[in-house]
């Protein structure tokens, strides 16, 4: 298979010490990377160094691993969110709420996908209510009114998107795998018209965001007045208990799987409690890999977090697209007794590169990048 000076069969070339399997029993003494493109689907060449490639001295110039404790953050006013990283696509951000919004709000500019990182409370929209705890996503499409009334304080992850947020094509998994769209909640209209939210002049405040920049509009009445509505198109939540992950015993599937939702030019994945593969060679973490066509940023939500050591839950790291990461040193070992891992995280990948912003800054974890030299010893 192997023999024909440098031909494999089938379509590609290999040379040297290999696993004709990807993922399964890498040869003893080397490090497998998944050198592809486009994410998990594109071409690829899988490489076996002699050294973990992240086991760098150092790092000097832009381009490095980052990590940031973004719940850190301060958070916005009336629910909006601090970015932290942001391109053309996509901004991420940390919503804080200690108390119901003083006025209601309304995005112009995007569709918001919202993670309930702590708290709980009531969404009030166009559409009618939704009760809300943590481990939901909530999306709220572009363009609708919104208030949230927190009963405990928020913390949000809030992905902003400038395209819709849909669902994976589940291919030959089927159409209710993960979970059937039908289990999403939609808001429940409440059953008289709706009062609260006033302001100190007894007026109702809308602020309607476009192109970064609020406008207020005052009404006598009050701004979500639906009376009734039938469609497609409305707020939809679901708790990450009711996605049921993916996952083989005998094979380390790529991330790809646990994708939730799709969007233009970015992906958003949740990583779930979940066995590990439990067959003799499979390998338990991620493969390293060097990001050639997305940028991943993961929030690490509730769990322990084994193949990252020094992340706890509120941070966030961000693996820019053409350096390595992978597993820690410790991760391997720390998995090879485990059966389960019990992490909750949402993973962001982005096709186009990721700009971290100024509050990014002021809650990074400097020394992250070089976290992987920090317990080489094997
Ligand atoms: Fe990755």
């Amino acid at each position: 298979m192997n023999d024909q000076s440098g031909y494999a069969s089938g379509f590609g070339w290999a040379q040297g010490k290999y696993s004709a399997q990807p993922h399964v029993k890498t040869p003893e003494g080397t490090y497998e990377e998944e050198f592809g493109r486009r994410g998990f689907f594109g071409r690829t060449t899988h490489l076996y160094h002699r050294h973990p490639p992240t086991g760098w001295l150092r790092i000097e110039g832009p381009l490095k691993p980052h990590a940031y404790v973004v719940t850190n953050l301060e958070g916005g006013n009336e629910g909006q969110p601090e970015y932290f990283l942001e391109n053309s696509d996509v901004r991420l951000g940390i919503a804080k709420l200690a108390a119901a919004m003083g006025v209601f709000v309304r995005n112009g500019d995007a569709d918001e996908l919202r993670f309930i990182h702590a708290g709980d409370g009531v969404v009030e929209t166009d559409f009618g209510d939704i009760n809300y705890r943590k481990g939901d996503y909530i999306i709220l499409p572009r363009g609708t009114t919104y208030r949230f009334v927190p009963h405990q304080p928020n913390i949000q992850l809030v992905v902003e998107s400038n395209s819709e947020f849909e669902f994976p094509d589940r291919g030959m998994l089927g159409r209710h795998a993960q979970f059937d769209p039908m289990i999403m909640r939609t808001p429940l209209l409440p059953s008289g018209p709706r009062t609260t939210g006033k302001n100190s002049r007894g007026e109702y405040e809308l602020r309607i965001k476009r192109e970064g920049q609020f406008t207020s509009v005052f009404y006598p009445f009050h701004p979500m007045d639906i009376a009734g509505w039938k469609g497609d198109l409305t707020a939809l939540a679901i708790n990450v208990d009711d996605i049921r992950p993916i996952i083989s015993p005998r094979y380390h599937l790529p991330p790809s799987v646990h994708t939730t939702f799709v969007a233009r030019n970015f992906v958003v994945c949740s990583f779930l409690p979940r066995p590990l593969e439990s067959e003799e060679g499979a390998m338990k973490v991620p493969f390293y890999h060097r990001n050639i066509d997305f940028d991943e940023v993961l929030f690490y939500h509730d769990g322990n977090f084994f193949s990252r050591e020094g992340i706890s839950a509120g941070a966030v790291t961000w693996h820019p697209q053409g350096i390595h990461h992978g597993p820690h040193p410790n991760a391997e070992k720390n998995a090879s007794d485990k059966e389960f891992t019990a992490e909750i995280a949402v993973m962001v990948d982005t096709r186009y590169p990721l700009r971290a912003t100024k509050s990014a800054e002021q809650v990074e974890h400097k020394d992250y990048a070089m976290s992987w030299r920090a317990d080489q010893a094997r």
